[in-house]
């Protein structure tokens, strides 16, 4: 059975790195208008966290996509067909809690070029060091991680653990 192990970044470590990603983005784009699209479920701790420190005018979306089942990806993105928002001639970040195969990134970042969106960037709190389906290199990183399966702060195993406040291996 798998359980919560070893935590790799709590609380603390958690905020402070936000608050300076939050920094970089908010000077990055400078007086243009943001929207920011979170990846729902995963990415809703940290899009909540980080929007927080970025201009009042950001706007957001959430889009609900999954292709993971267990600890393991399915290879093929769904949910896409059911997004909603307008795009066209706005700069949008897209937010993730996790670069794995580059999958779920590399089919959003089509998606929003083809809804005519002037730029597509990526943040995502944690990437894996693996390899990708595509080369992806998102702009943002909160931090690199070894390729280990884990959970908390949004992440989960089969929807549990998402509640935990603090970023942890998943030990079997
Ligand atoms: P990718 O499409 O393979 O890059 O995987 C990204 C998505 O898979 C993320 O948005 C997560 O939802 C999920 N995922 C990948 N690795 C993990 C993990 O270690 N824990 C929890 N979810 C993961
Ligand atoms: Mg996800």
């Amino acid at each position: 059975m798998s359980l919560p192990g070893e935590t790799l970044f709590s609380e603390a470590e958690l905020q402070e790195r936000i608050s300076a990603l939050g920094k970089q983005i908010t000077e990055h784009y400078r007086d243009e208008e943001l929207t920011v699209v979170g990846l729902m479920n995963g990415s809703l701790f940290f899009m909540v966290d980080l929007i927080r420190h970025l201009p009042y005018q950001t706007q957001m979306e959430c889009w609900r996509v999954s292709s993971y089942q267990g600890k393991e990806s399915t290879g093929s993105l769904q949910g896409l067909d059911a997004i909603h928002g307008d795009y066209s001639g706005r700069h949008v970040l897209i937010v993730d809690d996790i670069l794995d195969t580059s999958l779920t990134l590399s089919k959003v970042t089509e998606k929003l070029l083809s809804l005519n969106a002037l730029s597509v960037e990526s943040c995502v709190l944690l990437s894996k060091q693996r390899e990708r389906a595509v080369n992806l290199t998102p702009k943002w990183a909160g931090f690199e991680i070894e390729d280990l399966f884990v959970i908390g702060y949004g992440l989960d195993l089969d929807h549990k653990y998402r509640p935990l406040p603090m970023i942890r291996v998943l030990k079997d």
